[in-house]
């Protein structure tokens, strides 16, 4: 691993921006640590994207470490981000260490990943002292989808931007190395990337953010149940993908595939023998 929280602190400082994609796999996560992504976060999001749930709030400890392991395996020199499930933080100070532990221990994770601002500062303080690094997310936090009423633009009033700035103080008094900001108006998530010392990672959060995170399935238009403003497709591999099992289909139906070179060889006396 040479991606580390103090590199990401060093890219803040130097304007080198921080590459996050999303990540649950080991095969995936070979081709993003080969592409240089600084860090593969293990989000929640696997409730959507790999398992088909409406949202993330039924994903457990044992899904999120499955998927870690899977993925830490594979990162060469990216920093592996663990996304602390729901319920696995909330409930109390000592949950959030003991199931921070366990995306080190059983996950083999660099770090983890919670939702909240100040009302989790207590969480992140104890993790922190036990020597985990914290990514907090503040913002359009997805875990509280059924507080906020559906998944909106956060921070839009006077009141609620200065709360939104007052969590980013407060996550950075309590240790986190990085933020996420989620649907976030642009001109607020700069304003807090430049008023706070740790590196923001932006997504839905414009170009001012010190670092970008995506959906890997959203920016690779592999996952079409809905699509938020802020996804930009990079590429049409669902498309690619759907036309390559079509082909597949279809040469094993007419018997193109496979041909004499994907075969295996047998004399012919070892088959004559056979009675
Ligand atoms: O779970 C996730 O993928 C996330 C990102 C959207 C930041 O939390």
């Amino acid at each position: 691993m040479s991606n580390t929280v103090s590199t990401f602190m060093k890219q803040k400082q130097e304007h080198d921006k921080i590459t996050m994609v999303t990540c649950y796999d080991y095969s995936m996560a070979r081709l993003m640590d080969d592409a240089g992504m600084n860090i593969l976060l293990v989000g929640d999001s696997l409730g959507q994207v790999m398992l088909g749930l409406p949202d993330t709030l039924s994903v457990t400890m044992e899904d999120m470490l499955h998927h870690t392991l899977a993925v830490s395996r594979g990162a060469g020199n990216a920093f592996v981000l663990g996304d602390m499930p729901f319920m696995s933080y909330q409930t109390s100070v000592y949950d959030a260490v003991v199931n921070a532990g366990r995306f080190m221990k059983e996950g083999r994770a660099n770090g983890v990943k919670l939702e909240g601002g100040a009302s989790v500062c207590p969480q992140i303080e104890a993790i922190v002292k036990a020597s985990i690094p914290v990514c907090a997310h503040i913002g359009l936090t997805p875990q509280s989808v059924n507080a906020f009423g559906g998944y909106k633009v956060q921070g839009k009033s006077l009141a609620k931007a200065q709360q939104m700035l007052d969590d980013a103080r407060a996550v950075e008094a309590a240790g986190a190395s990085l933020v996420v900001l989620e649907c976030v108006p642009a001109r607020l998530a700069a304003v807090i990337s430049e008023k706070i010392s740790i590196p923001t990672i932006g997504i839905g959060a414009g170009a001012g953010c010190d670092g970008q995170v995506l959906v890997y399935q959203d920016m690779l238009a592999m996952f079409s149940d809905y699509t938020p403003k802020f996804v930009k497709h990079f590429a049409d591999v669902g498309s690619i993908m759907k036309q390559a099992f079509a082909d597949y289909a279809a040469e094993v139906k007419s018997g193109a595939f496979p041909a004499e070179e994907h075969t295996f060889a047998i004399s012919d006396e070892i088959v004559a023998e056979l009675k």
